[in-house]
């Protein structure tokens, strides 16, 4: 399939190539099938429309055509780099920014993968991995409350829904893909400052919260958040030591 055009950004490494789709099926299996040829390393996929758009958990991701940014990049990172906490806080960090900067909004990250603004999500990231790393952000722009109230997702809000104004959706894609270039080199150079960021974009820390894993849900104190570790003081003051990977929810205890 032929991109309908194509942008060639002056950015550093992401988004150098910007392949556009009016429609596609998924704009992460798009990018999935550039990964035999290592010099698509960075290129970005942007659909207007995608027919079969894919959330975690194997849930369909549904936005209305041209209301939303729908955005998969192609990476073929260091190792290190490789891991999806890394990966994923580096995205989330990079659409805060982006949301803040266009919108004027205040955005928090969810564990592990959501972007939230008053509660509700606008963003949704999802990181699969195979012969590349494929990256694919689904921002909520320009949808109407009715549009998220007709499929079901009454948690779901879009940036205009808090601005009151739309917003043009492949400008905002552009921003986020320069944006992404840039946090990727800050990554590279200190994921240090990344990680804080990330820490206080989640702002769980010293706080009750609840951990939900394969072993079930444990409840305590925060009392660390690295891309290492979750550190976690129960009620009866054992701390318990948790790999960021085996933790499936983290949300305050209410
Ligand atoms: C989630 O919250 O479950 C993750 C949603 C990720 C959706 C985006 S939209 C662009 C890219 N292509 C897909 O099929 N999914 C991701």
């Amino acid at each position: 399939m032929r991109p309908r055009r194509e942008w060639r950004l002056p950015t550093r490494r992401l988004g150098r190539r910007v392949l556009l789709f009016d429609s596609v099926d998924s704009t992460n299996t798009v990018a999935a099938r550039l990964a035999a040829d290592p010099a698509n390393d960075g290129v970005a996929v942007l659909a207007g429309e995608q027919t079969a758009g894919r959330g975690r958990f194997g849930r369909s991701w549904q936005c209305t055509p041209g209301a939303g940014v729908l955005l998969s990049l192609l990476l073929l990172p260091p190792a290190p780099l490789r891991r999806p906490p890394v990966l994923t806080a580096w995205a989330a960090v990079s659409i805060c920014e982006t949301v803040r900067e266009v919108a004027g909004l205040e955005p928090r990250i969810k564990w592990p993968n959501d972007v939230l603004v008053s509660g509700r999500k606008v963003c949704g990231i999802l990181i699969e991995q195979g012969r590349g790393t494929v990256v694919g952000i689904g921002l909520n722009v320009n949808q109407r409350a009715e549009d998220f109230a007709e499929a079901g997702l009454e948690q779901a809000a879009s940036i205009a829904f808090f601005t009151g104004r739309s917003l043009d959706c492949r400008q905002t894609a552009r921003r986020l893909i320069e944006r992404l270039d840039e946090e990727y080199d800050r990554l590279l150079a200190d994921p240090g400052d990344l990680e804080a960021r990330w820490r206080r974009g989640i702002g769980l820390t010293g706080q009750p919260v609840r951990v939900e894993r394969a072993d079930g849900t444990h409840q305590g104190w925060l009392r660390e958040l690295t891309w290492e570790t979750v550190v976690l003081q129960d009620r009866e003051g054992s701390v318990l030591h948790f790999a960021p990977e085996s933790v499936f929810h983290l949300t305050p205890a209410g």
